[in-house]
């Protein structure tokens, strides 16, 4: 994913060419979104729309309110959620004003290095209901040199690994559940709990 800048005309050729489990990764990241009771939902780094028109596929009736820094990604994003709320915003910035029901991020919080992820992890729990549901789906740090797949610059792509990022989710007070993962990508269910455990 060495895109320094996004453009949406040629975005998805691109991830199909360089990432091959792109269709799954966004599949699986649906599917968990699916399980999540949501009226209200923040995407972070929504690109063109690819995880928003999936995830809103299963909750037709929800809000989408999204952040991303590329003003041309949120141009052709807004053509496929013409209802969201989209901000060109940075994931470092203030997070849009919650509760959310569920936050979902695809490919965008590995361009934070781990201090900022902690940090992020820490926002996003702070605007999640109680119950509410943080997935993401992201290129990670696999244990296996032989499953490093997707193009990684190690500047403006720095993933962690899964195991770290379990732990900075719990030290931000989810719960975290690994739903699904294939190589060099995972997809994470983190769950705010009702009570501060
Ligand atoms: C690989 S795309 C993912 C888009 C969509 N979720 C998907 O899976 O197709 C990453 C998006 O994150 C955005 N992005 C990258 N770094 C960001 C940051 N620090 N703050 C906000 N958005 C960022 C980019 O502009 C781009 O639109």
């Amino acid at each position: 994913m060495t895109q320094w800048h996004w453009d949406p005309e040629t975005y998805l050729q691109n991830m199909l060419a360089e990432v091959p489990s792109y269709p799954d990764l966004q599949e699986h990241t649906a599917a968990t979104a699916k399980g999540v009771p949501a009226r209200t939902i923040l995407e972070l780094g929504i690109g063109t729309g690819e995880t928003a028109k999936r995830v809103l596929a299963d909750h037709p009736d929800a809000r989408l309110t999204a952040i991303d820094s590329s003003e041309e990604m949120l141009e052709r994003a807004h053509t496929v959620v013409p209802e969201a709320e989209l901000t060109l915003a940075r994931l470092e910035d203030p997070l849009p004003d919650g509760p959310f029901d569920l936050v979902v991020s695809a490919l965008a919080v590995h361009h934070l290095d781990g201090p900022g992820k902690q940090d992020l992890f820490r926002r996003i729990a702070a605007v999640l209901e109680p119950g509410g549901t943080f997935v993401l789906a992201d290129v990670v740090v696999p244990d296996r040199e032989e499953d490093v797949v997707t193009p990684i610059d190690g500047v403006y792509d720095t993933p962690d690994r899964l195991d770290d990022q379990l732990g900075w989710l719990r030290d931000a007070g989810l719960d975290p559940e690994t739903v699904w993962s294939y190589k060099d990508l995972a997809v994470v269910r983190a769950t705010r709990p009702q009570r501060p455990g």
